[in-house]
């Protein structure tokens, strides 16, 4: 069936119908394809792109180089979907005309539609100066990885009824700055679901229960394409990892007993194109002529 490019009004009618809205991250050509194929509205190119695909412990390391490489690949990936680029640590903290900047290069550099960042009220003028510009922009409150080490570690958010009260404060200040929708990560249920009726912008939750307007989770989660832990929140749908293992190994033991590869993976020369060949060869120099494919073994080997 074809598919028709997701936009923001469409992003914000799902919200007033109280129809779900899927996100999903990707980094690359091949994931982004199929994240189109399985009909997902938003694609974030996340900054978890240093974690789950550099091998960084946080993603404070992400560089916006980095970034928009990842996006470019996703972007030639994925037509349908609404991406997000998200702004990687110090991109946008610093000074808003740097951020509207960087933004302005997830767009014209990398093909998105819209960028990402994480805070509350201290960003606002920032988000503020960058939809100035033109540019969408995602919140992102609640758990926000960049300031994992003030957070004092990975832990949920908004758990006290000041903390509950200040995030409910900084999503509504992101929209009163022009954000078009805000990610709230791991905060608990109760309270995703308060500030997803006292928004008019939809929530994208992430470890924060059903009640948001849409859910994101990060794809290599999804797929448990890790033998390492993995996030109480992230539902792992696949379990690619020992999937892979296997399929390398087996490549492994083929390759060791020479079974791989056989003739149906291999390119062949025509005889006259080969006898051509060896005669401009030192003909004296036997090896050459008994260089040919050992159909009884089935595999391509030089004898
Ligand atoms: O970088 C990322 O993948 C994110 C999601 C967890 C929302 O910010």
């Amino acid at each position: 069936m074809d598919r028709k490019k997701v936009t923001l009004p469409e992003i914000q009618r799902k919200k007033e119908m109280g129809e779900p809205i899927t996100m999903l991250t990707a980094y690359d050509v091949s994931i982004a394809r199929a994240v189109d194929q399985a009909g997902i509205d938003m694609i974030l190119v996340g900054d978890s792109y240093g974690m789950v695909v550099l091998g960084y412990d946080t993603t404070v390391p992400v560089t916006m180089d980095q970034m928009i490489t990842a996006a470019q690949a996703v972007a030639r990936g994925a037509k349908n979907p609404l991406l997000v680029g998200d702004l990687p640590f110090l991109t946008y903290q610093v000074d808003p005309l740097e951020a509207v900047r960087n933004a302005g290069r997830f767009i014209k550099e990398a093909g998105m539609d819209a960028v990402k960042l994480e805070g509350g009220r201290e960003i606002a003028p920032t988000v503020r100066a960058i939809t100035n510009a033109g540019i969408a922009v995602m919140g992102h409150v609640g758990l926000t990885p960049q300031s994992v080490s003030k957070l004092g570690g990975w832990r949920t958010q908004g758990t006290t009824a000041e903390a509950a009260r200040k995030l409910l404060d900084d999503a509504l200040a992101l929209q009163a700055a022009g954000a078009f929708s805000v990610v709230l990560e791991k905060v608990p249920d109760r309270l995703a679901g308060l500030v997803t009726q006292r928004l008019q912008v939809p929530t994208i939750g992430i470890g924060a229960g059903p009640m948001c307007d849409g859910q994101v989770l990060v794809t290599n989660d999804l797929l448990g394409l890790f033998d390492r832990f993995v996030p109480k929140f992230a539902k792992q749908y696949a379990k690619l990892y020992p999937l892979i293992v296997d399929a390398l190994s087996e490549y492994k033991l083929e390759v060791d007993a020479h079974a791989f590869p056989t003739v149906e993976h291999s390119f062949a020369i025509k005889d006259e194109e080969w006898d051509a060949f060896l005669r401009t060869l030192d003909e004296t120099d036997e090896t050459h002529a008994h260089i040919q494919f050992d159909a009884t073994a089935d595999a391509a080997r030089v004898y």
